[in-house]
């Protein structure tokens, strides 16, 4: 019994990592470890809605990289109607807040 619940634990966790995976495979090389780090790919996708509106979609909103870095630390829900609000994420730092900004500004 005991054996055969542990198979199916591993199996489990092993379809939830490739899933996380799949999903991540999106971004490119430099940008998919910070996107995992701070779990943005958990609800937002390149060109799909996800929990959070495409990283596509926001592209089209025109932000500079200093708006974007700001948002992440405080977002503001208004601008995002229908969807639920996201949590400020103030554990990312400045200089990969950039990097990510400067990655959504450059999708088409
Ligand atoms: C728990 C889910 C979740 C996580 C994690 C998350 N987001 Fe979001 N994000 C959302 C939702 C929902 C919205 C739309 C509502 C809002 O802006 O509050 C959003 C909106 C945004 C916007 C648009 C802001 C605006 O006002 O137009 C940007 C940019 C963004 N997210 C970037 C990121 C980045 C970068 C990360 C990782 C550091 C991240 N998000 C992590 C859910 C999330």
């Amino acid at each position: 019994m005991k054996t055969i619940s542990k198979f199916i634990m591993t199996v489990a966790l092993g379809v939830a990592a490739f899933g996380f995976e799949a999903k991540a495979e999106d971004f490119p090389a430099d940008i998919k470890p910070l996107m995992q780090k701070y779990t943005c790919f958990a609800c937002h996708k390149v060109d799909a809605r996800l929990v959070g509106p495409a990283y596509k979609d926001v592209a089209k909103k025109k932000y500079s990289v200093d708006k974007i870095v700001a948002l992440i630390a405080k977002p503001q829900p208004s601008n995002w109607p229908g969807y639920p609000p996201m949590a400020p994420m103030t554990n990312v730092p400045k200089e990969d807040a950039v990097k990510l900004a400067k990655y959504i500004i450059s999708l088409k």
